[in-house]
């Protein structure tokens, strides 16, 4: 055999040693816990043959405790970059089996240098997340290795979309490397994200808890909302990364591309002409309105088990994307909370940042009452909502379809929030407050005098209603474009998104804005 070949047959050999991570053993370990190594993962999320990986040959620097006999080619991350329907995406995953995925400086080199390289590109950047943290024998370069990818986290921001799977641990102060991204996933009963774990915490306040309870997908996905998406299994989360990339732009000079679709832009839904319910207090399901008007009822909703009283998520109408944020009768009334408001809030503020146009269905009674709400902030919590509406640019197209009463009028997308085009359903109630409060402090004192106070206010909330539940009163001052018939809905969102396509809008020149966190 010549030298050459001599050479090349070497380097075929440490190639196949790396693509083994931590070894067999380790990675049937990973397998009996149904979990997927992280070349695994990347096969199954890439376009078929399309994974260049980089880096192969790094190894870790550490000589403490040993660990310079503790060798592994490529250390504990995969890198680099492949396409996902085509389109470029760079990718780190990490490597459970080799030393638990924990995180050594040359890992973060690596991470760091795929993030750079999606900057340059303009490309997306997937963080798959399956690791014991900090590499503890490493101590300050581990966690100096973190601080760098945060920081690039930070500059991607609104720049190229970040996407973190979190498909194993996620523990310490790695957690906030997705808390910093756009979109988290996380899968039931595999993955745990927390920043003490549960015997720290026993330690600390006394509690038990399980992981699962602390910082399960479950919890993140409807209690602290740290979460955007819970999936049953590995794939779906990898199915569902895909799926989300479809419907989000590579960057923020590009649009999302079109989706071809064979649904009518005229289709008329007669059933929403008959969907809202004759009693102002009874729900109707705001889900049935969106799945009737956007392209063959696909939606994909961001944060659906968190504050379920609005409704985020992605759609496409005419094939163009869109951000849906609606308001949800079904659950609390659709009032506006803390909760929902900063749910709403983040996605309103990724679609801008990503020129994704936003369509919003108004049904609010306002914002929710109570010491609960005022202690935990909701004015500030509001506000971020009400900022956020206020300096989207990109096109906005609002439909209120039943209640949109004071603030949470104005908060929703309104026509002085620099909305588009902003449609009413005849349905429509656009007023200061509700008729039953609205009388009681109008006439308290004529009720009072009156010998049947409660007759006197319902005569009074009767023609309070008459006049302001209406959307007509708000269209006679121009703050509704039109009030539309509610079957034509699809076919009056598709036209104004056409007549906006070429929107320009800016904002004031200035270092960063101060939304109110
Ligand atoms: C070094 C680690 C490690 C770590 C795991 N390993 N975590 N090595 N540093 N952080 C090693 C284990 O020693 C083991 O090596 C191998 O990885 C697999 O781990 P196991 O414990 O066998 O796996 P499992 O039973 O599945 O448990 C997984 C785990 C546990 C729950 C994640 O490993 C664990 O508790 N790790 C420590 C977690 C932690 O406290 N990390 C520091 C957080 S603080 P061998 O050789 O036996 O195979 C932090 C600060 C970040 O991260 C700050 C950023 C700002």
């Amino acid at each position: 055999m010549s030298n050459q070949l001599e050479k090349v047959k070497e380097l075929i050999e440490l190639r196949n040693k790396a693509r083994l991570g931590g070894g067999e053993a380790a990675i049937e370990k990973q397998h009996a816990q149904g979990k997927y190594t992280a070349r695994e993962r990347i096969t199954m999320l890439v376009d078929e043959g399309s994974f260049e990986e980089l880096d192969m040959f790094v190894q870790h620097r550490c000589t403490n405790f040993g660990m310079e006999k503790k060798q592994y080619l490529g250390d504990g991350v995969v890198t680099g970059y492949g396409t996902i329907e085509g389109r470029l995406v760079y990718i780190f995953a990490q490597d459970f089996t080799v030393i638990g995925g924990s995180l050594s400086e040359t890992m973060a080199m690596k991470i760091c240098k795929v993030m750079d390289q999606a900057m340059k590109m303009g490309a997306p950047i997937i963080g798959i997340n399956d690791s014991g943290g900090a590499r503890i024998q490493e101590g300050i370069n581990a966690l100096s290795g973190y601080a760098e990818i945060f920081q690039r986290n930070i500059l991607a921001s609104g720049v190229v979309p970040q996407i973190s799977g979190i498909f194993g641990p996620c523990a310490g102060g790695a957690v906030y490397s997705p808390a910093l991204t756009d979109f988290t996933i996380m899968v039931k009963g595999m993955s745990y994200m927390f920043l003490t774990g549960p015997k720290v915490v026993k330690t600390v306040t006394g509690e038990d808890v399980t992981q699962e309870q602390l910082g399960g997908a479950t919890v993140h996905a409807s209690r602290s909302g740290v979460t955007h998406f819970a999936v049953d299994t590995g794939e779906d989360g990898i199915t569902l990364i895909r799926k989300l990339l479809s419907f989000i732009p590579q960057n923020n000079l590009e649009e999302v591309p079109i989706k071809k679709t064979d649904d009518p832009i005229d289709r008329l839904e007669d059933a929403l002409n008959d969907i809202i319910p004759d009693s102002p207090n009874k729900p109707y399901d705001m889900y049935e309105v969106i799945g009737a008007v956007i392209d063959n009822g696909e939606f994909l909703e961001v944060h659906a088990d968190y504050a379920q009283n609005i409704i985020v998520g992605f759609a496409r109408f005419n094939g163009q994307t869109v951000g849906i944020v609606a308001n949800q009768p079904k659950c609390l009334a659709g009032v506006l909370d803390i909760n929902a408001s900063r749910k709403a809030a983040r996605f309103v503020r990724f679609c801008d940042a990503f020129n994704i146009p936003l369509v919003t269905l108004v049904d609010v009674p306002g914002f929710l009452p109570g010491t609960g709400q005022e202690y935990g902030g909701v004015i500030v919590h509001g506000a971020k909502l009400l900022y956020a509406y206020g300096e989207a640019t990109v096109p906005k197209v609002t439909v209120t379809l039943r209640k949109s009463y004071g603030g949470a009028h104005i908060v929703m997308s309104c026509k002085q929030l620099r909305g588009d085009m902003n449609y009413a359903w005849p349905t429509a109630e656009i007023a200061v407050m509700g008729g039953v409060g609205a009388v009681e402090v109008l006439y308290a004192k004529e009720a009072k005098e009156s010998p049947d106070p409660a007759s006197y206010l319902a005569e009074k909330e009767e023609e309070y209603t008459k006049t302001f539940a209406n959307p007509y009163n708000a269209a006679k001052y121009g703050y509704i474009d039109d009030v539309i018939e509610p079957r034509n809905t699809r076919f009056r969102i598709i036209r104004a998104l056409q007549q906006l396509a070429t929107k320009k809008q800016t904002n004031p020149a200035k270092k960063h804005d101060n939304l109110p966190l």
